[in-house]
This record gives structure tokens, sequence and C-alpha cells, in this order.
């Protein structure tokens, strides 16, 4: 049996294939299914200072091969999550990522402050969040930003730091040179790709937000060319999303330069998902005689 395991941001994972953020809350209804150290981790939904409720429903659209969302980084607060659901999902024999947000640097630092004097394994910082104080404009959209709340946050913490990029820009792999130079150990991508449906009878936007996020297989190729683009662009490991739902999915995000994986939209489809690519990598490695899967990571032959 091929080797599955992978190390991001020197974290040792048993398999590549981690559940997205947002996409699977912090394990509990996936628990009853099955066994959850059967994943290489869990990113768990993003985390604020203060507990938000999220946006005003409608907030998920279905779209054709993906959906959009609007959710608005629903969650219960860091001190929340860290006094009851980080213990519980510690216990799991799989790599816990704390998936941050904020709206202010300010608020990224005391969050990643907390989270230093945990045990969790590893900080995703979601950079995708509206800065306040510059006018709502995303963090991640300009490689000023980027850097600032990069460099704030790489002092605030000694854990791995994997900072996660938007693809609503024009150039995703500057944005990663900016978070590499202020010390990221990692960057993961795509975040979803801003969307919006209308419901022709009422002439209404579908989502009550207006505007959302699109997932699922229909953004599978643009994920690959940002994960490519990416990897020809920093030195650091690179988690690859977007649109991945089969094991095929995850070795050609592999192949553009991925280090490790993580699969969202296609657990609402399909719960078994994350363990079903699992063994599906495993197969495609027999088939493609593949002894260490890590060794593909950018293998990629351009024409
Ligand atoms: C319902 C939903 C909620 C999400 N919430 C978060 C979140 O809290 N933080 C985050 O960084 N990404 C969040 N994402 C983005 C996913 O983690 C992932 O980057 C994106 O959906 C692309 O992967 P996929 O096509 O496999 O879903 C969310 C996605 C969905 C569909």
């Amino acid at each position: 049996m091929a080797d599955l395991s992978v190390k991001v941001a020197g974290v040792e994972f048993k398999n590549p294939v981690i559940a997205a953020s947002g996409c699977f809350g912090y394990g509990h209804e996936y628990e009853e299914l099955f066994d959850l150290s059967k994943l290489g981790g869990i990113s768990v939904k993003g985390t604020t200072l203060t507990r938000r409720d999220g946006n005003i429903p409608p907030r998920i659209a279905e779209t054709p091969s993906g959906m959009l969302n609007s959710v608005g980084l629903q969650n219960p607060g860091i001190d929340y999550f860290i006094e009851k659901e980080l213990p519980y999902l510690l216990k799991k024999d799989t790599v816990i990522i704390a998936n941050i947000a904020g709206s202010s640097i300010e608020e990224y630092i005391e969050v990643a402050e907390k989270l230093n004097d945990t045990s969790v394994h590893m900080i995703e910082m979601n950079i995708s969040c509206p800065n306040v104080k510059k006018g709502g404009a995303g963090f991640g959209t300009s490689c000023d930003m980027a850097a600032s709340v990069t460099k704030a946050v790489r002092k605030a913490t000694n854990k791995p730091l994997c900072v996660k990029l938007t693809p609503n820009v024009t150039s995703i792999a500057e944005i990663a040179k900016a978070v590499e130079a202020e010390g990221a150990d990692a960057v993961s991508l795509i975040n979803t790709l801003l969307g919006m449906r209308i419901d022709t009878r009422t002439r209404r936007p579908i989502l009550h937000n207006n505007v959302g996020g699109l997932s699922g297989p229909a953004v599978l190729p643009v994920a690959v060319r940002m994960v490519w683009e990416v990897r020809n662009a920093v030195d650091i490991d690179i988690i690859g999303m977007g649109g991945i739902s089969k094991g095929n999915d995850a070795a050609e995000i592999m192949l553009a330069g991925a280090d490790a994986v993580q699969v969202g939209a296609a657990l609402f489809n399909d719960p078994f998902a994350c363990v079903r690519i699992v063994d599906e990598l495993e197969k495609w490695c027999e088939v493609n005689k593949v002894d260490k899967l890590s060794d593909i990571s950018g293998g990629v032959v351009t024409w």
C-alpha cells in the first residue's frame, strides 16, 4: 500500500485529505458516520473573537455543479471554541487546524494569541474577511493588507501559520509572495469565488446578502490554475482546495503543486466524501505505480 502521509508547515498528516473550514463544523455530525481519525485533518469553522450569528437566510443557493453560500462566519467565538470544542477534537487522532477570521488586525491578533496557549496543531488564517478600518475591502485583496495582517499574527503566535487566500484578486501569486515574505509557513487556496444568482420570478437575489461565495466541482479548474501559479511563485507549502469531490481531483491539485488538500462543498452531497477520497487516492497510487503520494506534489509536466 502506498504511503499517503504528507507534511505541511512541519506538521505530519497521516493522509493529505483535510475537511475544509465551514463544511464540517466541529465534526460532531460526521462522527456519527465514521471515525474522525480516518481524516488527515480537520479545519474547523472560521472562528472570530466573539460569537457571530451570521447572515440572514436564505444563505445557500444551488448552482450548476456547485453552490453559493453567504453564511457569514456564524460561530460561537474563540473562548467557547477553546473551552468546549477543542479538547474533544484534540482527542480524535487527526490534525486539528483552527481557522480564524477577523474584521480588524487587532481581532486577528487577539484570536491568535488565545490559540497560542492551546495544543491546536496549526492556525489557518482566513484573509477573505472585510477590513472594517479600510472601508470593508478584504484583507486578502491587496498585498499591503495581506502582508500587514500576516506580520501581526506571525508575531502573536509560534503555531504553524497557514494563510488562506481569496481567489477574488487579479494575481493570487503576488498575494502569496507577500504573505510568505512576512513569515507564513504555508498558504491554503482557494476560498470561494464571489457570485450572485437572481430569482427571475421575484427579481430578487436568491441570497439575502445578494452575493455569496461559489464552491463545488464548478470551481476545480480555477483552483488547479491558482495552485499552479502559487507553486511557481513561493517556496512554502500549499494546501489546495476548490471543487475536489474525487480522489482524481485531489491528485490533480497535488500535481499542480499542493502538498495536501481540503474538501468542502462535496461533503454536503456525500458526507463520506473525505474518507472516500482517501480510499480513491490509495487506488490512484496503485494504478499509477506511486509509492509515496507526496512525491507527486508539483509534478505536472507542462507543455
Ligand atoms: C457553507 C460554507 C461555509 C464556509 N465557511 C468557511 C469559513 O468559515 N472559513 C473559511 O476559511 N472558508 C470557509 N468556506 C470555504 C471552504 O473552506 C473552501 O475554501 C471553499 O468552499 C472551496 O472548496 P470546495 O469547493 O471544496 O467547497 C466555506 C464554504 C462553504 C461552502
